[in-house]
């Protein structure tokens, strides 16, 4: 029977560009089921842009435009990144799309008849300027635990404690700037506690890969919260049915976009919806995601389907993070690599192989090293599986026509018999998700084939006219193999393959053909370059441009929304709201000469500082202890704000602040030229 499969990859944000660690899982989903439909099984393959939320609305403001247009332009971006590198989605649709407000509005009035969802008044942080609450990410303040300035709401960046956002010293709204209030509003939550026994049998019946599992047995064994799923007006996204001014949190409406997206297609190509999605159905349903948001679609998900009605995934497929060189990639070291800024120095096909050669189906981290992205491309895609056709076609076309030969020689015979043989395993390997695997049979392959070559010498049987046949023949096998190693890496390199088939005069391969051979008499056609060499030049040209657009980069948006429990990765701090030369004139900004610096018994991270401005001396506990040695300090000059309001601390009054720069790294003190007194004011 065909299999019947539906296929997921997570919702990219509609708020920011897809770069190369998005593209391990579009890749990775990408190659899952182009394998599938070389298999012959009814596949499908949906995603949509993630819209809703208080980041994207308020970069529609910040860009002033409606946030429907904000979405309608990154749909446009992402669609063409994707496409640029060969992601080939059956449908790539919108949260904000009829479709999804029908069924997220379903499936909660079902969940809310199934008595799970309750009401309760809770206290939040709230900008009165601009009358909404903030999500954590938008509150900035001093750390209570360690005293570094402008930390989010949730968690410090400097010490790495993690916090309520009502606990931040001196918070401020990073909308307005204004002092956030608390404030009390009615909250609706999905009561996640109450599917207790179904998700602890559920996280346990084979859905979840082993590692995945037993980080949800953590989760189930600490106890399971109620989720807030309700944000007050005003809030992109759509309204909760009987509660006006209430809205669903982004995250309740995304995952059911999966669904959306497939009813969309659905319609468009007249299947059948409810064979997906009914709690009977016998189809397949997986989704491809990143190991940040596993709690999303191994906890509230499969509740939020179970308890609404409808059918639970076959499998949850978690992969890893993206580093590059080793490192998180960085804006700073030019390795935050854009999918467009990619594409404009190298062909998408090399990043495909090489992720595939990389990926394994566990959820482990992956990185891309430059230098050996670099050499296993030359070497594998080129030195090994390229050059096997631009060595064989030319005897082919030159000497015999393009003609195919007969294949008699016991050698030939064994090398074609031992690739078809390797088919079986390699699409296990592809089905398992061990891509490198696969990659690691198919170059096996590749090289029993050039050994082969070598061994026979075509380039000497070709000096003798008397030994055309075996020229003949050993060019034939060459072809044969060439189009059995295309059909293996078609999932990773569908482009190239294509180029192939043309150049082989075949129709698609597709991976029953694995058994089948290239006719005697079959006419091949003219060989055409098919893939070039990587150049450093080219690699270095792709770091300096993203170097580069980190300068030119448009305000980044104020963060992705916050994650469960998890780390996030913030490349760059959102820029604040705009203030007027009044505004800044009020801060008044001194150079200062640091006199005395003293560590602080009982801070980690504090030192004290006596600072001289001209005028007078101040005392400031700057948390900067993390960079600097108190002697070395003695004698620098650095800047301070002098006319900050003084603050009583645990070890005494802090009577202004010192400026020095972090995102994480740092924190780096600010130091004026050579010249500049202190007391000098700074403007
Ligand atoms: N919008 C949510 C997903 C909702 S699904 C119902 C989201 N969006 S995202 O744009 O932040 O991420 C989309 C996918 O890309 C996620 O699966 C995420 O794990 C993955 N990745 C984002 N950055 C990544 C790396 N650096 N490395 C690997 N995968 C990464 O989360
Ligand atoms: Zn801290």
């Amino acid at each position: 029977m065909t299999r019947k499969i539906l296929v997921t990859s997570a919702l990219p944000y509609a708020n920011g560009s897809i770069h190369l660690g998005h593209l391990v899982e579009y890749i990775q989903t990408d190659i899952w089921v182009r394998f599938q439909k070389m298999r012959g099984a009814d596949c499908y393959y949906v995603c949509a842009d993630d819209t809703h939320g208080t980041p994207i609305m308020l970069r529609a403001q910040q860009e002033g435009i409606s946030p429907e247009t904000l979405i309608a332009r990154v749909h446009e971006e992402h669609l063409r990144d994707f496409t640029g590198f060969h992601v080939a989605f059956d449908s790539y649709y919108s949260t904000n799309s009829a479709e999804n407000r029908e069924l997220s509005q379903q499936i909660y009035l079902r969940l809310k008849d199934a008595g799970l969802i309750a009401v309760r008044t809770i206290e939040q942080m709230y900008d009165p300027e601009r009358e909404m609450f903030l999500p954590d990410r938008f509150i900035r303040g001093e750390c209570p635990k360690c005293h570094a300035q402008n930390q989010y709401g949730d968690s410090c960046e400097v010490c790495g404690s993690a916090y309520a956002p009502t606990e931040l010293i001196n918070p401020v709204s990073a909308v307005s700037g204004s002092a956030p209030i608390r404030k009390q509003s009615e909250h609706y939550f999905f009561k996640l506690g109450a599917c207790d026994s179904f998700l602890k049998s559920w996280t346990r019946a084979g859905h979840l890969q082993d590692e995945a599992a037993n980080k949800m047995a953590e989760w189930l064994q600490a106890g399971l919260q109620d989720w807030d799923i309700s944000r007050d007006a005003p809030y992109f996204g759509f309204e909760i049915p009987d509660a006006p001014g209430k809205y669903f949190y982004v995250w309740l409406d995304a995952p059911i976009g999966y669904m959306a997206a497939f009813a969309h297609l659905a319609e468009q190509r007249k299947l059948d919806f409810d064979a997906f999605w009914k709690p009977e159905a016998q189809t397949e349903l997986y989704h491809f995601i990143g190991k940040d948001i596993l709690y999303f679609h191994a906890l509230f998900w499969p509740a939020m389907l179970r308890f609404s009605g409808y059918r639970t995934p076959t499998a949850i497929f978690a992969h890893g993070f993206l580093t590059v060189n080793g490192q998180k990639m960085s804006k700073s070291r030019g390795t935050f690599i854009t999918a467009e800024n990619y594409l404009r120095h190298l062909d998408p096909e090399y990043l495909r192989y090489y992720f595939a050669a990389k990926l394994t189906p566990h959820a482990e981290d992956l990185d891309l090293n430059l230098e050996d992205f670099m050499q296993r491309v030359n070497s594998d895609l080129v030195g090994k599986y390229v050059n096997i056709a631009s060595r064989a076609a030319g005897f082919l076309t030159k000497r015999f026509a393009g003609r195919i030969g007969t294949l008699r020689g016991e050698d030939s015979l064994l090398l074609v018999e031992s690739l078809q043989k390797a088919a079986p395993q390699i699409a296990e390997h592809y089905e398992q998700r061990a891509y490198g695997k696969a990659v690691r049979e198919i170059m096996a392959a590749a090289d029993r084939v050039n050994a082969y070559v070598d061994a026979q010498k075509p380039w000497e049987l070709a000096k003798d006219p008397s030994h055309a046949d075996a020229l003949h023949e050993v060019a034939s096998t060459a072809i044969q193999v060439f189009r059995l190693l295309t059909l293996f890496l078609k999932p990773c390199l569908p482009h190239l393959a294509q180029a192939v088939e043309t150049f082989l005069r075949i129709p698609p391969l597709a991976w029953s053909d694995a058994a089948e051979l290239l006719s005697p008499g079959h006419i091949i056609g003219e060989y055409q370059h098919l893939m070039v060499r990587v150049e450093p030049q080219q690699i270095a040209a792709l770091l300096a441009a993203s170097a580069d657009s980190l300068k030119s980069a448009e305000a980044p948006a104020p963060h992705s929304q916050a994650r469960h429990g998890q780390a996030q990765q913030h490349a760059t701090q959102p820029l604040q709201p705009t203030v007027g030369i009044e505004d800044f004139n009020k801060i008044d900004l001194r150079v200062a000469r640091i006199v005395a610096a003293e560590a602080v018994a009982g801070a980690d991270k504090l030192l004290k500082l006596t600072l001289d401005i001209g005028s007078e001396q101040r005392t400031v506990f700057a948390g900067i202890k993390a960079s600097y040695t108190p002697e070395d300090l003695v004698g620098r000059l650095t800047l301070m704000v002098a006319n900050l309001a003084a603050r009583k601390m645990r070890f005494g009054e802090s009577q202004g602040m010192v400026l020095a720069a972090s995102d994480g790294a740092g924190p780096f003190l600010l130091t004026p030229d050579p010249g500049a007194r202190p007391g000098m004011r700074v403007k």
